[in-house]
């Protein structure tokens, strides 16, 4: 078991932290027509390849998420895993099938994905993967998150963990709770530990090792649609607060989503809370958008120019790998 605890520090100590680059292929065409690409595999591999051979990798990247398409890809006949790898980062694999509309709840949704995850995951585990990841989604709305959403994907949640532990693999437990709405911070708070607190009970009646885990959680946050405006020292009690009697202090990490915001309150939120952080937790950042939206425009329009996409990217991974130790400023974002 303390070689999981060991993989779970690898990939989230000393600054680093956790590239999301996990796109189902749907989600990722998506955000390819959004800056005017068409989608294929070569593309996604292309547009990805140029990231994870990033001269950041080895100092700001301590894990990337796959999809199930890259992690079986190769680049120049190399293995995709292998090459994150020789950068200095462990593979991991989204092993959810996704969120699907959750029976008797039909506006909110339940994550699929445990009938044959034991065989999925040996397979994965074969192809390089070290860690694992399974998101849960929950909305905020006068009415919602509903018992059973909270009860049904904390359940799911906790089933996948104690199967990627039996596999020798990190579960990553991704409880989301969505920004979409009006709701306000103090919601957010509310239902975020109500949710997170849910999942820890599963966690432990399935005896999943909390010291073998990264919790992926949102930060606290108003609504995207509330006019409600708090301050980065604001947001990051309120993310401190919640975390801190939520999550048992077994857990070594804690690597937020980025869920929506921009590049630069991603980092500036996760540098205020490591300047605050007086638990026994590592704070870090498993970013999808936040840290490759400004290099995916910039490679769409520039698709033979790698070293450009990489410069944007590495400044991201930077600021994002300051942050996490706490080191970001202004000034250097502007750099
Ligand atoms: O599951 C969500 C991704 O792994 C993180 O994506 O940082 O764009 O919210 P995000």
């Amino acid at each position: 078991m303390s070689e999981l605890n060991n993989i779970a520090l690898k990939i989230t100590s000393n600054g680093k932290g956790i590239l999301a680059a996990d796109e189902s292929t749907a989600t990722m065409t998506k955000r390819l027509e959004s800056v005017g690409t068409d989608s294929s595999p070569e593309k996604r591999l292309k547009f990805r390849h140029s990231l994870f051979s990033s001269g950041s990798m080895k100092k700001c990247i301590g894990g990337v998420i796959l999809y199930d398409e890259t992690i079986r890809q190769e680049y120049n006949s190399r293995k995709i895993s292998e090459i994150i790898s020789a950068n200095g980062a462990l593979p991991g694999i989204k092993v959810d099938t996704g969120a699907k509309t959750l029976a008797n709840s039909s506006d909110e949704k339940i994550t699929e994905g445990l009938d044959g995850l034991r065989e999925r995951l040996k397979e994965y585990y074969k192809l390089g993967a070290r860690f694992t990841k399974w998101r849960g989604v929950y909305i905020i709305s006068k009415e919602y998150p509903s018992d059973l959403a909270k009860t049904s994907n904390a359940h799911a949640l906790a089933r996948y963990s104690a199967l990627a532990q039996e596999s020798g693999m990190v579960p990553i437990v991704e409880p989301e709770v969505l920004m979409d709405g009006d709701h306000s911070a103090e919601d957010c708070l509310k239902i975020t530990s109500e949710v997170i607190k849910k999942c820890f009970d599963e966690l432990d009646h399935n005896k999943v090792d909390l010291k073998g885990i990264i919790l992926k959680p949102n930060m606290i946050l108003p609504g995207s649609s509330s006019n409600q405006k708090l301050s980065t020292q604001v947001i990051a009690e309120m993310t401190l607060e919640c975390l801190k009697k939520s999550v048992p202090n077994e857990v070594p990490s804690i690597a937020f989503l980025s869920g929506g915001q921009s590049e630069e309150e991603a980092a500036k939120n996760l540098n205020s809370i490591n300047k605050l952080n007086d638990s026994n937790f590592l704070m870090t950042f498993s970013y999808g958008r936040a840290l490759q939206q400004s290099a995916l425009k910039y490679w769409a329009k520039n698709q033979e120019d790698i070293n450009g996409t990489q410069k944007i990217f590495n400044h991201r991974a930077n600021m994002c790998s300051l942050a996490a130790k706490g080191n970001w400023t202004e000034d250097i974002e502007k750099k």
